[in-house]
């Protein structure tokens, strides 16, 4: 894009920014990843656990990027390149995304949890957007790269930023936070999830709540009012120097307060006070996990100063993210199933929300509740037990046939009655055939696990019998 407007930096302000020298065009976006540099980014050369930006510089500048920011000039690179010079690229990263935070009037909220940040964060930018100029952060850009990229690529006139912070060990929340300087904290939850790296989810809890540090006493913090670890996070919120503490949830003095919701199978119509407002929405996402969700998110609205009641009608848009509770339905010889693909992510909170979906989900005649699951990564020594103890929540959702994947995920299998058991093995490619060879038309299929767990394939696999049904499962024996 060539007007004005688009201008995100100019080498003026990247230079002053960043303490840096250079001369080049003015950029329209920031990147750090060559290959998916746009024409007019600045590109960001970052030194990262496996690869070295600085060897992709004449790749971005070919790809359109207007001049590349370098703590030095890699061989062969041509004398010529635009280069902004800096002493350290990931501190230039960091002083554009703060320098981008410092010359905005935008509201910003940050939101934070062990669950639901990306579909929180996706939540407000819907609400948000029809209300003035919207940036949220992409995926989920949630860490030491993420944060300042997504900061950086903040335009000048945005009315309302949205960043996701994410971690996986205490500290990291307050480095971040302290960049982003959030007007309204949002911490959807709190759960054992990444507890490899804490000692206890009160330590999970206390990280979490580092997000109130980069906060000034007039900002919200807006806590999940049915979460156990409610007090703990308000207290800290407290400590912080913030008076303005809204809860969310069902508890009765929850100031987003959950009045009524009628679930169906695509989703829910919700009813809700949110700070003494009342409103009504559609949700088109099924789960208890989105309703509260949402509250969270309607509160975060309101502190920013946004209009509630627009912003309730927005989240009718809302749909499932990639691998984050698709539905498909697949077409096989006699009739369809449905596939309900998770295969994105899991802690046990996620698979216990996840279950309930599928609980709430009637297959059709002949058909039943098929649960596929990988391993929930990064539980530390728990693990073993959190597998096991999924149990009493696959038989309370009235699953008919459990498949598992991965070493942890045999603590389930071995905790479940026989008569459940679909197949164990230790690595997720062992499970599609089993389980493509077992599906009928009617089942409800879903598909859980981490994303390193690799259950993606799975899903993958599942759709693919629709295009080629017969043949895979004449292929499957079946
Ligand atoms: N409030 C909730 N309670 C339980 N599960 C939830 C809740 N919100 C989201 N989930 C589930 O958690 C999983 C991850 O959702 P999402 O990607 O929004 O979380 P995230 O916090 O951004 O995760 P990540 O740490 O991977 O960035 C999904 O399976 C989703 O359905
Ligand atoms: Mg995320």
């Amino acid at each position: 894009m060539s007007d004005r407007q688009a201008v995100l930096w100019t080498a003026k302000d990247a230079a002053i920014a960043t303490g840096g020298v250079g001369s080049f065009r003015e950029a329209t976006g920031v990147s750090i990843d060559s290959r998916t540099v746009e024409p007019g980014d600045l590109f960001v050369a970052i030194e990262g656990p496996t690869h070295d930006g600085h060897d992709f510089i004449a790749a971005a500048l070919a790809a359109g990027a207007v001049a590349a920011v370098a703590d030095r000039v890699p061989a062969g690179l041509s004398t010529d390149a635009p280069l902004l010079r800096v002493a350290d690229t990931m501190q230039a990263l960091v002083d554009l995304g703060r320098a981008a935070r410092a010359r905005t009037q935008a509201r910003i909220v940050a939101i934070t949890g062990s669950v639901g940040k990306t579909g929180g964060k996706e939540m407000l930018r819907l609400a948000l957007s029809p209300q003035g100029s919207t940036v949220a952060a992409a995926d989920s850009y949630n860490n030491q790269w993420g944060v300042p990229l997504s900061l950086a690529r903040m335009p000048r006139d945005t009315a309302f930023g949205v960043f996701e912070l994410g971690m996986n060990r205490a500290g990291e929340i307050a480095a971040l936070t302290h960049q982003v300087r959030p007007d309204v904290a949002i911490i959807t939850t709190v759960e054992p999830v990444h507890l490899e790296f804490f000692p206890s989810v009160e330590a999970i809890a206390d990280a979490k709540a580092e997000i109130f540090q980069g906060m000034l006493a007039e900002g919200a913090a807006i806590l999940n009012r049915d979460n156990p670890h409610f007090a703990r996070l308000a207290v800290a919120a407290r400590a912080a120097g913030l008076t303005r503490i809204i809860g969310f949830g069902r508890h009765g003095q929850a100031e987003a307060r959950l009045i009524d919701a009628l679930a169906d199978a695509n989703g829910s119509v919700v009813i809700a006070d949110i700070l003494g407002q009342r409103v009504d929405y559609r949700l088109n996402l099924p789960g208890q996990h989105w309703i509260a969700n949402s509250l969270g998110v309607l509160a975060g609205v309101k502190a920013l100063g946004a209009d509630v009641r627009a912003g309730a009608a927005a989240l009718a848009a809302m749909r499932a993210m990639k691998g984050r509770g698709e539905r498909h339905a697949i077409a096989l010889p006699g009739g369809t199933f449905q596939l309900i693909d998770e295969s994105y992510n899991a802690s046990p909170v996620a698979v216990r929300a996840a279950l309930k979906v599928l609980a709430a989900t009637t297959p059709a005649a002949g058909g039943r509740r098929i649960a596929v699951l990988g391993d929930m990564r990064e539980l530390g020594t728990a693990a073993p037990a959190l597998h096991a103890g999924l149990v009493a929540d696959v038989l309370a959702a009235g699953v008919d046939l459990v498949f598992t994947a991965g070493p942890l995920m045999g603590a389930l299998h071995v905790a479940l009655p026989k008569e459940r058991r679909g197949g164990h093995v230790f690595e997720s490619a062992g499970l599609t055939t089993l389980v493509a060879g077992a599906v009928r038309p009617g089942d409800v299929v879903l598909v859980k696990g981490s994303l390193g767990s690799r259950m993606g394939p799975i899903a993958e696999a599942l759709k693919s019998l629709h295009r080629d049904g017969p043949r895979a499962r004449a292929a499957n024996g079946a």
